[in-house]
C-alpha cells in the first residue's frame, strides 16, 4: 500500500534519520516503538507534508506521490482539539473542510461518537471532558477523514493503565471493524504486543530499524501468550544490554 524509501530528513546540520525504508502493507496493523526524541514523530510529519522531508521517495499503490495528504489521516501526538468547539464540531471539522455534506457527516460523527463511548457528550466542550474522552474525539476526528490508512502517534499517550487498556481495544476495532490500515507510534511495549501485526524497534538518532518482528497471534490477545512474551523478553533483553534505549 505505502513504500518509504530512502526517508532523509536534517534539523540543523543533524540528520534525524537518513535513508529510512519502510512498507505498510494493506490491512495490517504496525506498530514504531523507540527512544524519546529518536525521531519518530517526525517521520509522521514528514510523510503527511507536515515538514518536508529533504529526501525521499513514497509510493502509494506503486504511485509516486509527494506525500500522504491525500490518502493517510494523521492524528498528531497532541490532540490539537479546538477548546471553542464542542466535542461534535471538533469531530466535524474534516467534513467541513473537505466541503462534505454537513447532515450525511453528522450522522457518520454520531455513529462513531456511539461507537467509541463519547455518546451524550456531543455538545461538550473539549476542555469539560477527560483526558481519555479527548483521544477518543480526537480519533473520531480522525476516521472521519475517511482514508483507508491512519497514522497515530502515541494516541494513548498520558492515560492511566485502565483507561489505557479499554481504549487498546478501540484502537483494534479500527483494523477488524473499520478496516483501516494502520501506522502507530507507542512507547508502551505491552501494547505493542497487544496490538501489532509488526512492530518496528527503532534506534535512537539517527532512527534506523533496529529490529522487525511480525506477530502471527491471533487477535484479541492475552498477555500470556507464549510467543508474546518471547518478543518481549527479545525486546527486555535488548534494552538491558543498552543495545537500543529504554524509551520515555
Ligand atoms: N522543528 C524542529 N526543529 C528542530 N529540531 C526539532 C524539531 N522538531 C523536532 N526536533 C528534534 O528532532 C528530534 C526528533 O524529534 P521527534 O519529535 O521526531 O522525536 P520522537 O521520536 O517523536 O520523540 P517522542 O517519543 O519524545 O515523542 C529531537 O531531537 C527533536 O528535538
Ligand atoms: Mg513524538
Amino acid at each position: 500500500m505505502l513504500q518509504v524509501s530512502c526517508a532523509t530528513k536534517y534539523f540543523m546540520d543533524q540528520p534525524v534519520f537518513s535513508g529510512f525504508d519502510l512498507t505498510v502493507a494493506q490491512g495490517r496493523f504496525h506498530v514504531l516503538v523507540g527512544p524519546s526524541g529518536c525521531g519518530k514523530s517526525t517521520l509522521f510529519d514528514g510523510l503527511t507534508g507536515v515538514v518536508d522531508l529533504d529526501k525521499g521517495s513514497l509510493f502509494w499503490n506503486h504511485e509516486s506521490i509527494s506525500n500522504l495528504n491525500h490518502h493517510a489521516a494523521y492524528m498528531q501526538q497532541k490532540d490539537m482539539l479546538l477548546p471553542w468547539f464542542s466535542l461534535l464540531d471538533n469531530a466535524l471539522l474534516p467534513a467541513k473542510i473537505g466541503g462534505q455534506n454537513m447532515k450525511a457527516a453528522e450522522n457518520q460523527a454520531r455513529r462513531l461518537f456511539d461507537r467509541l463511548g463519547l455518546k451524550g457528550y456531543e455538545s461538550h466542550m473539549s476542555n469539560q471532558v477527560s483526558g481519555g474522552m479527548r483521544q477518543r474525539c480526537a480519533l473520531v476526528r480522525t476516521l472521519m477523514f475517511n482514508r483507508d490508512l491512519i497514522l497515530l502517534d502515541e494516541p494513548l499517550s498520558a492515560l492511566d493503565t485502565i483507561t489505557r487498556r479499554g481504549l487498546q481495544s478501540l484502537l483494534l476495532l479500527l483494523q477488524t471493524e473499520f478496516k483501516k490500515t494502520i501506522l502507530m507510534i507507542t512507547h508502551d511495549i505491552e501494547e505493542a504486543l497487544l496490538l501489532a501485526d509488526e512492530i518496528y524497534l527503532l534506534t535512537p538518532m539517527p532512527m534506523t530499524i533496529f529490529r522487525h518482528f511480525v506477530l502471527e497471534s491471533p487477535k484479541p490477545r492475552k498477555f500470556n501468550d507464549p510467543a508474546l512474551l518471547e518478543i518481549k523478553a527479545d525486546v527486555l533483553d535488548m534494552l538491558e544490554k543498552d543495545l537500543i534505549h529504554e524509551p520515555g
